[in-house]
């Protein structure tokens, strides 16, 4: 399965540095937040695409396509020989609802067109009578609830924050994308989702298995089997960092109050005042999520809430919230003193059991080449700072981090380029090199386009917790 590769290759395109530099803002905007800042662009469907592939696009961020995917310098330029030997790929969920809704919401979201499945089935079931029917949910929102009528919850057929139909898309556009990089060009995503070769997991959360079916079905259109994903108990998932550290808890509310962030806050007020008058007029409701109501409804072709047909929330104001929101994540993941030691606490041992795999297929020789998470922005944000990542906006839909496992060898400068490549042997070395939304990351920690697999181990085992029941006290 694995395909070789040529000294010599067609001119590849080179990673779009134009787009791809719009994922490394230089400053991530504070004071004020600017007005006229880009927002999100989806439609009911499928995100439309930027017309250069690779730029930050909140709706569905770029990932690894066969038009901007190019093989790493040392290959390209002829010095070393080798083929990819694994691949992790973690990635967000693809667009969705919101997590929060506000009273007497004034869009209907539909999800008529998704239609979420969860039943069990008895393994052992040889016949029908012995089989479950896959039963799946048919959500309504009847008037004759009282908290319905009332506006508690808006109408409409989602489970919040259930994917949308324009998300399960952009899953399979996903996929195809990723077979044509890794499966038909790379040859390490195999052609049958053989057990022995794919390792799958997921969050404990509906959005990542509906996610998951698309991305999978774009990878294997012809697959006609179930396919097992793991996942761990939802109290100590270490996707979601769902186990308890006062630590990671205490630190995130120590960033609230520092001076920078109350600054923040300071400079917000306006911005959401002004946004509450719009759409509540006088009521004393209170209601804070905005971004998350404004991302849903743009990603997915709805338009900005209104209080009514004249007070409608502006682009200006989403504008600002978007910019604020930014700045949080920049603050929180990259800024901040304590980044690193917040990342290791929330996302370091899914880091660990990550390295553990990588040692399995370099050191043991596990079969299992290709492994996939979906996962969350919780997880992806903090993860990218375990890798050093130089700066960064929202981590939009599925964001994605591969980790890209190389055997390589040295050229015999008299070879001639176009004897394709003895087969490999247990001495050639490994590489990795990481990729960050599709292109090659930009890092603090040094050059992650072409790394040692040791040197890499190393580096990136820093940030896994050695002892985290100890590490997650705080000293009074
Ligand atoms: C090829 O690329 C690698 C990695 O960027 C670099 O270290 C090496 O010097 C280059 N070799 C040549 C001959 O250009
Ligand atoms: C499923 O696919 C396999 C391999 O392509 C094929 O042999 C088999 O007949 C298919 N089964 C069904 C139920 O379609
Ligand atoms: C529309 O809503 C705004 C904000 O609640 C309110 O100030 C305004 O009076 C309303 N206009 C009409 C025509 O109801
Ligand atoms: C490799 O296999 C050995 C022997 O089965 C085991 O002790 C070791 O933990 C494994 N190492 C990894 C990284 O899986
Ligand atoms: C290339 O071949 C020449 C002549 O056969 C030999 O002298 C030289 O050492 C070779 N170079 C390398 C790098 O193997």
């Amino acid at each position: 399965m694995w395909s070789l590769i040529f000294v010599v290759i067609s001119p590849a395109l080179a990673w779009n540095t134009n787009a791809t530099d719009t994922l490394y803002p230089e400053e991530v905007p504070t004071k004020p937040y600017y007005q006229g800042y880009q927002l999100p662009v989806g439609s009911k469907h499928a995100t439309p695409r930027n017309i250069e592939y690779g730029g930050y696009n909140y709706c569905s961020m770029p990932h690894p396509h066969i038009d901007t995917y190019e093989l790493p310098a040392a290959i390209l330029n002829g010095s070393v020989r080798g083929s990819m030997a694994g691949l992790t790929y973690i990635q967000r969920h693809q667009k969705r609802t919101s997590y929060h809704t506000y009273q007497d919401e004034d869009i209907r979201y539909d999800c008529s067109e998704l239609v979420p499945f969860l039943f069990g089935e008895n393994r052992d079931s040889t016949g029908l009578l012995n089989a479950a029917i896959p039963v799946h949910d048919y959500v309504y929102t009847p008037d004759s609830n009282p908290y319905v009528s009332s506006g508690y919850v808006p109408h409409g057929s989602c489970q919040f924050p259930q994917l949308t139909i324009g998300g399960l898309e952009d899953g399979f556009q996903h996929g195809r994308d990723l077979w044509n990089v890794y499966g038909d060009k790379m040859g390490i995503i195999p052609a049958v989702p053989s057990l022995d070769h794919i390792w799958l997991r997921r969050s404990n959360k509906d959005l990542t298995a509906q996610t998951a079916g698309g991305v999978l079905r774009g990878l294997w259109p012809n697959h006609n089997e179930t396919l097992p994903i793991h996942q761990q108990r939802a109290e100590v998932d270490t996707i979601g960092s769902n186990y308890p550290c006062e630590k990671r808890d205490k630190l995130k509310k120590d960033l609230k109050k520092t001076d920078i962030w109350k600054e923040h806050d300071e400079f917000m007020v306006p911005v959401l005042d002004e946004l509450h008058k719009t759409v509540f007029g006088e009521s004393d409701y209170k209601y804070e999520k905005w971004s998350d109501t404004f991302q849903s409804r743009l990603c997915n072709g709805y338009p900005l809430p209104c209080a009514n047909s004249t007070s409608c929330a502006s682009g200006n104001a989403a504008a600002q919230v978007f910019s604020g929101e930014d700045w949080e994540f920049y603050q929180q993941y990259i800024a901040d003193p304590n980044a690193a030691e917040y990342a290791r606490l929330k996302v370091g041992l899914l880091v660990g059991e990550i390295i553990d795999q990588l040692k399995e297929t370099v050191y043991n020789h596990s079969s299992v080449v290709y492994r996939h998470y979906f996962a969350h922005d919780g997880d992806l944000a903090p993860m990218a700072t375990t890798l050093g990542l130089q700066t960064m906006k929202q981590p939009g839909m599925g964001i994605n981090i591969a980790v890209e496992l190389w055997k390589v060898e040295a050229v015999d400068d008299n070879e001639s380029e176009q004897i394709p490549l003895p087969p490999i042997t247990n001495q050639n070395e490994h590489y990795v090199r990481v990729l960050w939304a599709g292109a090659p990351i930009r890092s603090k920690l040094g050059n992650l386009e072409w790394i040692k697999f040791d040197e890499f181990v190393d580096l990136w085992s820093k940030s896994v917790p050695i002892d985290i029941v100890e590490e997650c006290k705080v000293t009074k």
